[in-house]
């Protein structure tokens, strides 16, 4: 492998430009980067990062270097790449990138060794790909791991699942278990992102439509949230009782996957599962259906059952947008090839929640070098008070004040004697 292995270095003046353009909406991250380039909190430490290569990535990537890190970038889905940011990346920060849009699966697991190559001290996973190359393929490179930090809800099933079978060897941060980043990033970042890559994918009328959305964790209610803002006419699946108690009160209508297949025009799913649009329900759907996925892996449409179900090679018809004929005539499209269509088909979630996000990432990377020593082989939320640090400095970037409790307020809050 070479030192780096983007696309084509020639699009980095353009990338650049978009990185500045991003770095506009990230000022949290900005006073980080601010702070870490005097303080240079993780000097001298080596992290691997597997992440959505974007212009906002390039700025967490900076920021890291700036706190005195050795920084090195593979992706973490072969369709999310931005190739401009990630020649940008390697061309004006000297951060070496391993990404390029549309790579195969050999490719995409030749870069997760790439960047395990520099032997890290810190991981920066996106879906726990890179923690679970480690443990399986480079146990070698544990020994020098002080510990990792994870971005997104699927990562993190996954690491919890590796920690409850005693198989994780070092300690993780749950980045996304920081409310500063699944109220905002998932769900206003994935709701917007998403409506973003099938509109981009598809020229789609939104309004009017029936757009059945598979799950009702917090990607998926932003997803639902913005469809019916676009007016659409929503329906919402769940296994979890509690959430399809809480998408009725929202104002959904809630109902299993067979009986909104025959209804739906658009289908989102972002549940983490597999198979969630089986055979089954494609055999139901209406001539022309759209089906798109929005959750970390491409396993949420059964593609191969759709490929076995259709007759012949399915179509390009547009860019992200690949149409199956059926034996009875009828056409089902698939956007993205199943994979994260926010990422695929648009640009992901926009900067000012991915400021956020990162910020988290920041500061967590700095904990985690900090204390990852004392820490046991285990899933780690974010500190609290990083949490409330980054809540009260987005507020702070964005102009709006907030009341404090005043001394009484605080004395009744921790009283018990008053009632009545
Ligand atoms: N995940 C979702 N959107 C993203 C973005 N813009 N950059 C990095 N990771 C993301």
């Amino acid at each position: 492998m070479p030192e780096y292995h983007v696309k084509n270095l020639e699009q980095a003046p353009g990338g650049r430009l978009k990185i500045e353009w991003a770095a506009r909406e990230m000022p949290v991250l900005k006073q980080i980067r601010e702070r870490f380039r005097q303080e240079t909190p993780l000097k001298g430490i080596r992290i691997s990062g597997c992440l959505h290569i974007t212009t906002e990535t390039a700025n967490l990537a900076h920021t890291l270097q700036m706190g005195g890190a050795e920084v090195m970038l593979c992706a973490s889905n072969p369709l999310s790449t931005q190739d401009d940011a990630a020649a940008a990346l390697v061309h004006y920060y000297e951060i070496p990138v391993f990404a390029i849009k549309g790579e195969d699966h050999q490719t995409y697991y030749e870069h997760i060794h790439a960047v395990l190559d520099q032997k890290p001290h810190i991981t920066m996973d996106d879906g726990a790909d890179l923690v679970s190359t480690l443990h399986q393929d480079r146990t070698e490179l544990i020994g020098n791991i002080i510990g990792g930090t994870e971005e997104t809800t699927t990562g993190v099933i996954r690491l919890r699942a590796m920690a409850k079978d005693g198989a994780l060897r070092f300690p993780v941060i749950a980045v996304n278990d920081a409310l500063t980043k699944h109220l905002f990033d998932n769900r206003y970042g994935t709701g917007q992102s998403t409506l973003d890559g099938i509109i981009r994918a598809t020229n789609l009328l939104i309004a009017g439509k029936t757009a059945v959305v598979a799950g009702y964790g917090w990607c998926s209610r932003g997803i639902a949230m913005r469809a019916k803002g676009l007016g659409a006419n929503v329906i919402v699946t769940e296994v979890d009782p509690l959430k399809a108690l809480e998408a009725v009160m929202d104002g959904f209508r809630v109902m299993p996957m067979l009986e909104a297949a025959p209804v739906g025009d658009l289908f989102i799913t972002s549940t983490g599962d597999i198979n969630v649009i089986d055979t089954h329900h494609m055999e139901l759907m209406k001539d022309g259906a759209i089906m798109a996925n929005s959750g970390h892996f491409n396993v949420e449409v059964n593609i191969e059952g759709l490929r076995r179900m259709a007759t012949g090679e399915p179509r390009h018809v547009r860019p992200f947008v690949e149409e199956f004929t059926l034996p009875d005539g009828r056409v089902l499209f698939l956007l993205g090839e199943g994979r994260l269509i926010n990422l695929a088909a648009a640009e992901g979630h926009p900067a000012s929640v991915m400021d956020m996000s990162f910020a988290n990432q920041s500061l967590s990377a700095v904990h985690i070098f900090q204390h990852g020593h004392e820490l046991a082989h285990a899933v780690y939320s974010v500190p609290e008070s990083i949490d409330q640090q980054i809540a009260q400095l987005k507020l702070a970037a964005m102009g709006v004040r907030i009341d404090g409790l005043t001394e009484q307020q605080q004395h009744y809050l921790a009283s018990w004697q008053e009632g009545t």
